[in-house]
């Protein structure tokens, strides 16, 4: 069973007065998150369609009058002290991403204050969904109530990034950050990563949007993640154009005879999804649950085929969905190679399917996937106590 909000609220305010022997002066939530469709598009400056989830990564926090940041994880059972004007890095779990918001900060010109803070999540970890941008998120909303600036969602999502890649050292695009920082409740975000903006798109009404994880995981993953990465980014430069976002179908096949083949079917993929971001966020504003189906099933495909960063797993629980008379469309969700895929299903049929699918799953692969039914929610969140 998941932990509620309720309860992780009332461990975590417990913890923190058991810690540091006062009461925290805020509690924020920042949600994980799920994409719906546009899959790779975010490094290429395109179109990403993620939600919310009502999955959390919470902080209590309490102001210090010192430049020291102490932390204490529930999950991880694991304290650790911070002096903000002394980071160190160290390859060391959650220490990773709190002095890496700290360092981007300050790198940023922000005022960085010292803070206590209390942090538990019921994100599940590694599957991507995103607990890591969420975390980042978090930090990130405890600093700025620390020392008084505002958060402003799209810089915080941008620090959050900036961290992730020069301090974590790891190569990923802004979605993750934007939709938890930014995320709408009963909505998807239709974000342009080329210039950050973003508009609200409604779920389609009675219809449900369930995560499905294989629960299989892929070693290496940041490697072939880089590897696809230099390849969109060669297949740009052979078509003169800055990042694959900037294309178009007519350019790629006038440009064909300049690229290899796999650079051809990586562009292809990126172009293609672009478009059926597009047509997806158009679907949902008309409540066509049917269309936005459709458009994750073949986004599926260009994923397994085009840009080869599906798996067996991925592939049998997406059969297993399609197959199902409940499902309007499944896709692989994240990065891939492993992890989850989602389905949109039709609401009251959401148990029948549920059943379904993990009958199918397990008879293929001998394999029980975790299943989530998951609402579209607000990004993150500060109250005051
Ligand atoms: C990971 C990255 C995102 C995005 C997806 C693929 O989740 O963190 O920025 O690139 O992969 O769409």
């Amino acid at each position: 069973m998941t932990e509620t909000i309720e309860n992780i609220e009332a461990t975590i305010l417990n913890q923190f007065k058991t810690r540091f022997k006062s009461s925290a002066e805020a509690i924020i939530h920042a949600p994980g998150r799920v994409n719906l469709i546009g899959e790779y598009t975010d490094l290429n400056h395109g179109f990403v369609l993620p939600m919310a989830i009502d999955r959390y990564l919470t902080i209590a926090v309490r102001k210090r009058s010192d430049s020291t940041i102490c932390a204490y994880s529930v999950d991880f059972d694991e304290s650790i002290t911070l002096e903000i004007d002394n980071l160190e890095r160290e390859k060391h779990s959650f220490q990773e991403y709190l002095s890496g918001c700290i360092w981007a900060l300050k790198e940023n010109g922000y005022p960085v204050f010292g803070f206590d803070c209390v942090i538990k999540g019921n994100i599940p970890i590694g599957a991507g969904l995103s607990s890591s941008a969420a975390l980042e998120m978090a930090i990130l909303r405890a600093a700025s109530f620390a020392a008084g600036f505002p958060f402003n969602k799209v810089e915080m999502a941008k620090l959050g990034q900036f961290a992730e890649n020069n301090w974590v050292g790891v190569n990923c695009g802004i979605m993750d950050q934007i939709i938890s920082s930014a995320g709408k409740q009963d909505h998807a975000l239709k974000i342009d990563c080329n210039d950050l903006s973003y508009e609200k798109c409604p779920m389609p009404p009675e219809t449900s949007v369930i995560i499905l994880d294989t629960t299989t995981r892929r070693e290496l993953i940041d490697s072939a993640y880089n590897e696809r990465r230099e390849q969109c980014f060669n297949a740009a430069k052979i078509m003169g154009v800055s990042f694959l976002g900037k294309a178009d179908m007519s350019l790629l096949e006038k440009s064909k005879s300049k690229l290899s083949e796999l650079e051809f079917k990586r562009a292809h993929h990126v172009i293609s999804e672009n478009i059926r971001v597009i047509e997806t966020a158009n679907a949902m504003k008309n409540e066509d649950a049917t269309t936005m189906g459709k458009l994750m099933n073949i986004s599926h495909e260009s994923l397994r085929y085009d840009f080869e960063v599906t798996s067996l797993a991925l592939d049998t629980i997406v059969a297993c969905s399609q197959s199902d008379d409940a499902c309007y469309g499944a896709r692989m969700t994240g990065a891939g190679f492993g992890g989850c895929a989602l389905a949109l299903v039709d609401a009251d049929k959401e148990a029948k399917f549920i059943e379904n699918v993990n009958k199918c799953y397990r008879s293929k692969t001998g394999l029980t996937p975790k299943i989530y039914i998951c609402k579209p929610s607000e990004g993150v969140t500060l109250k005051v106590l």
